[in-house]
Parts: structure tokens; C-alpha cells; sequence
């Protein structure tokens, strides 16, 4: 049985403030709406205005989860913030974010990059830190944020997003982490941003195969020596880093065929425990890092303490890694769901010409 120590103690999430249906998007690039909706399972795109930046994303979600946790800023001996859209080669994320919230003292601050596994990263090495004891009983504030976009007309424009997930790392109410995982890296240039360029250079048929790869590892690697079924099953939810739904579709086949399953039980395993996860991925779009994230808040929603969710989570380059929480007492409450839905009822909808109008703004801004 896995020894459970430390964990999530509360969480805030945000989006930002403009969201384009992936329809508008389809017009603008000719293309029949079904490839972007059925084709990739994608529906809405979150847009940052020019003026709102990755630090105001993470810092929103920080003081959310913040302001759900008992106890305050002296009680913080860790801010770990994962994230691939960092606004400098040498000042990290997290020391902006600690501006924002006015987080001084003694404290390890820090960014943490590997594509969309960063946050996951954080996460686990503020587990790790408070299960040493080098924490000496101090919590981590961890935040997994980004703003994915791509060039104009690229394949993967229609997966774009935003978002931002915090976490205080401390006891966990929310949610335990698991202390056994399992990870598998291997160097590919599936995805990746060089140095000065805005956008990320996608090989995006590769990248759809390095992330199966990943998920086949990681899952292989959890039910090694058991039945994979039997151990899939103690979930509640499987959870997965989601670029667009359909790729998660296509890697949990995959887990499913290796473990010798019929076409009709991986469907049925997909539709109970994978798929209702992502209902808040279709709001978003890809946002990297917080991406496996804001699906496991989702799954976390109104869990009782004891019931278990899977995260496996890809970062492209690539690594990856599959964790297992065990809700705690508080999760059922499930507080973070209003951020949400505050979120996304507040937002304004961005049209095809709207779209335009705010890259050419995006790419003004940054020149
Ligand atoms: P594409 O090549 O334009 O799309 O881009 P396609 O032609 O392969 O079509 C996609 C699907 O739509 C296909 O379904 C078509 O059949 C279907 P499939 O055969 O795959 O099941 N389709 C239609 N369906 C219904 N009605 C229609 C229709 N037309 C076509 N009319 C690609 C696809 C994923 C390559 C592109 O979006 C891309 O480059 N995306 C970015 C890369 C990406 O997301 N990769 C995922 C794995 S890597 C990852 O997760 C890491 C990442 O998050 C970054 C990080 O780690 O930081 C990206």
C-alpha cells in the first residue's frame, strides 16, 4: 500500500478574462468546425487580453487557494511555480508572484521547467520537501500556469488556451500524494520553444507519439505485476495532462489495448472515469502545466475522503510521470469549483475578428 504523508491542503484556480469558441476559429481558417470539435474534442479557447499577463494568471489562482487555507503568509516556506510561459531567462516566475502577494522571508523560491510536466514537478517536490522534514512544518505554495499560443494558421491554434492552478502543500484536506510514482523520460524535440522565439515549434505528429509512449510507460509501470484492471479500477477518476481531449482519448485506447481489454471495456472505463474529467479542459483549452491540473480539480469535486484519482502527466521534450491522490476530508466540499464558474460566466466572448485584432495587439505588445 502506498504510504501517504503530506498534500493538498487547498486549491484556487483561474482562468483569464476572453474565451473564443473553436467555431470562429474554423471560419477564420476555412476549416469544417467538426475537425476542430469532433476531430480534436476541443471547444473553447482561453484568450489573455494584451494587458493581462502569465503573472496576473498565476497570482489570481495563488490568492484564491490562499485565501481557502487556515493559515498565513509566515506559515509559507516554499513557492515552486511550473510554468513554460516565464517573462524572464533569470528572475523566476515565482519571485513575481511572491510580489504580487507580498511573500518575503525564509523561503525557496523558484521556476520549474519541463513543458506542460513543470507544475507536476513542482507539485512533487513540495511533497517531497514537507515528507523529508526539511519543511519543518512549513507549507509550499505551488502554482502550475500558462498561456499557450501558437503561430497563426499552425495545426495546433485550435488546442490554444490559458489557465492557472495553485496549491498549498501542506496537510492534506484535499487530497494526499501518493509517495510512489512512476516516471519515464526520454529526449525527443516533439515541442519546443528555442530561446527569443514567441511561438513553440510543434512536430506534431511526433508529439502524439512520444505522449502515447509516455502514457504506455507510466501506466505499464503502475500495474506492473497486478491486474491492470483491478488496479484501474480503485479510481474514482483517471486523470491526464490534456493538450485536446482526443489525444487522451487515443493514449487511454492505447493503455487499454496493452492491457488486453475489448474495444467495448476501454470505452465504457473511458466514458466513466476518464472522459467527465475534462469538462473544464473544453473551457480552457491547453494551458501546459496547468492543464493534468485543472482536470484533477475536476475529478477531485465531491470525492469522499479514501476515494482515489490517477494523474498522469507529459511534458513534451518529454517526461512524464503518473502520481495517485486519495481524497481527503474537504474535497467534498469542493470550494474551488466556484472559481470556475465565476470564471467562465464573467468572461467575454471573443469572435473571429476579435481574435484577429487581439493577436496583432499580442504581437505588437511583445515586439
Ligand atoms: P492536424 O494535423 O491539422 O489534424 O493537427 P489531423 O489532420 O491529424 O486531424 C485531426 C483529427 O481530426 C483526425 O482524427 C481527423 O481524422 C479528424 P484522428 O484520425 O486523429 O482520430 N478530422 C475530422 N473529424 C471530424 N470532422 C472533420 C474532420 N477533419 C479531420 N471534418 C495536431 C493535429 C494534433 C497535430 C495539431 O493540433 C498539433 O500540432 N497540436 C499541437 C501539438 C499537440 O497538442 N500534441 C499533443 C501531444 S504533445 C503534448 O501534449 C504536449 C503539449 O501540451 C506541450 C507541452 O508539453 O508543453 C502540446
Amino acid at each position: 500500500m502506498t504510504k501517504i504523508d503530506t498534500g493538498i491542503a487547498s486549491i484556487g484556480l483561474h482562468l483569464p478574462p476572453l474565451a473564443m469558441p473553436v467555431e470562429e476559429l474554423a471560419s477564420l481558417r476555412g476549416v469544417d468546425p467538426d475537425k476542430y470539435r469532433i476531430g480534436l474534442g476541443c471547444s473553447e479557447i482561453s484568450l489573455c487580453p494584451p494587458e493581462f499577463s502569465i503573472v496576473d494568471l498565476a497570482s489570481e489562482a495563488a490568492r484564491r487557494a490562499l485565501s481557502r487555507w487556515e493559515g498565513d503568509l509566515d506559515d509559507i516556506g516554499m513557492i515552486a511555480v511550473g510554468t513554460e510561459t516565464a517573462v524572464d531567462m533569470s528572475r523566476p516566475l515565482s519571485a513575481f508572484v511572491a510580489d504580487e502577494l507580498g511573500l518575503a522571508g525564509s523561503i525557496r523560491s523558484y521556476e520549474v521547467k519541463h513543458a506542460c510536466y513543470g507544475g507536476t514537478l513542482a507539485l512533487r517536490q513540495a511533497c517531497e520537501w514537507r515528507m523529508s522534514g526539511a519543511a519543518r512544518d512549513k507549507a509550499a505554495l505551488v502554482v502550475a500556469a500558462d498561456i499557450a499560443l501558437y503561430e497563426q494558421g499552425d495545426p495546433g491554434e485550435p488546442t490554444q488556451g490559458a489557465g492557472a492552478v495553485a496549491f498549498v502543500v501542506e496537510r492534506p484536506e484535499i487530497a494526499s500524494v501518493g509517495v510512489e510514482s512512476h516516471a519515464w523520460s526520454q529526449p525527443a524535440f516533439d515541442f519546443y520553444r528555442p530561446v527569443g522565439e514567441a511561438y513553440p515549434r510543434v512536430d506534431g505528429k511526433l508529439s502524439l507519439e512520444c505522449y502515447k509512449k509516455a502514457a504506455q510507460e507510466c501506466f505499464s509501470a503502475l500495474t506492473r505485476g497486478e491486474n491492470p484492471a483491478d488496479v484501474l479500477e480503485q479510481f474514482s477518476a483517471i486523470c491526464f495532462h490534456v493538450p485536446f481531449p482526443k489525444m487522451v482519448k487515443k493514449a487511454f485506447h492505447l493503455v487499454g489495448e496493452v492491457a488486453g481489454w475489448t474495444a467495448e471495456r476501454i470505452e465504457q472505463i473511458y466514458n466513466d472515469k476518464v472522459e467527465p474529467a475534462m469538462r473544464w479542459n473544453q473551457l480552457s483549452g491547453n494551458s501546459y502545466t496547468a492543464s493534468l491540473w485543472i482536470a484533477v480539480a475536476h475529478a477531485l469535486q465531491g470525492l469522499k475522503a479514501g476515494e482515489q484519482v490517477a494523474a498522469f502527466s507529459y511534458g513534451s521534450g518529454f517526461g512524464s510521470e503518473i502520481l495517485s491522490l486519495i481524497a481527503g476530508p474537504r474535497a467534498k466540499d469542493a470550494e474551488w469549483a466556484q472559481d470556475i464558474e465565476r470564471d467562465v460566466s464573467r468572461r467575454a466572448r471573443v469572435n473571429a475578428s476579435g481574435y484577429n485584432l487581439l493577436r496583432a495587439a499580442v504581437r505588437t505588445a511583445a515586439a
